[in-house]
């Protein structure tokens, strides 16, 4: 599976790629907007925190076609390797269709039905994000629209993978993960829960705890 943090703070990557087996870096517009410096910046910035290897995700900001495929442009300036991230409007497929046509990888975001993915995956993306968490504050069912989408795209567009996007639990993205889900990407409090928890520290410290009390040194 690939593993990716959805997220532009430079420090945190920095921290955690040495401990996660990560496959790269999400980003989108408000992630971006939340850290103020400008994609030339940034970005740079998440290649190098990733230690060069893993790969980049950066959304378009333009809602036409052309204009989509023009922005596409200017973030493969930046990194030459990006995936780039288009809304899955109208015009967002039109751009995909486009920038599959030109060897640009694509992953459709904004993805709220199994349906919507599906037309993305066709017209030539490489991944599909579904919104897990905000499906099911709306009422909807993440977990099935995953699970339905993976369904599709093996039976119709095995080239697609499903990188499922939007987790506020360690228990939403092992739900995903279950369905056979291939690539997740989890902001920065959902993955610190999965690395550790108040019980595993409680349980460290006990043993700490017993052990020098037994032999009056903390180490071996
Ligand atoms: C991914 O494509 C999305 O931009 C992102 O994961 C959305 O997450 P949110 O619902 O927590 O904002």
């Amino acid at each position: 599976m690939e593993l990716y943090l959805d997220t532009s703070d430079v420090a945190a990557v920095r921290r955690l790629a040495p401990i996660l087996p990560l496959a790269g870096v999400t980003t989108n517009p408000s992630i971006i907007a939340s850290g103020k410096k400008p994609l030339t910046v940034v970005l740079p910035e998440l290649q190098e925190a990733l230690g060069g290897e893993g790969r980049l995700f950066a959304q378009v900001m333009a809602t036409e076609a052309r204009q989509m495929v023009e922005e596409a442009k200017k973030l493969r300036a930046i990194i030459s390797d990006l995936v780039v991230k288009v809304p899955v409007t109208a015009q967002g497929l039109m751009a995909i269709k486009l920038l599959k046509a030109e060897g640009i990888p694509t992953l459709g975001t904004a993805v709220y039905g199994a349906s919507q993915g599906l037309l993305a995956a066709l017209a030539g993306a490489e991944y599909i994000a579904p919104y897990v968490n905000r499906l099911d504050a709306q009422g909807g069912n993440g977990i099935q629209t995953v699970k339905e989408l993976q369904q599709l795209l093996k039976m119709h567009a095995p080239a697609t993978k499903v990188l499922a996007a939007s987790f506020k639990t360690p228990r939403q993205a092992l739900d995903c993960l279950l369905t056979g889900c291939e690539a997740i990407t989890l902001p920065l409090d959902v993955a610190e829960q999965m690395i550790a928890s108040p019980a595993v520290s409680a349980a460290v410290e006990k043993f700490e705890h017993d052990w020098l009390a037994a032999f009056g040194v903390p180490g071996l």
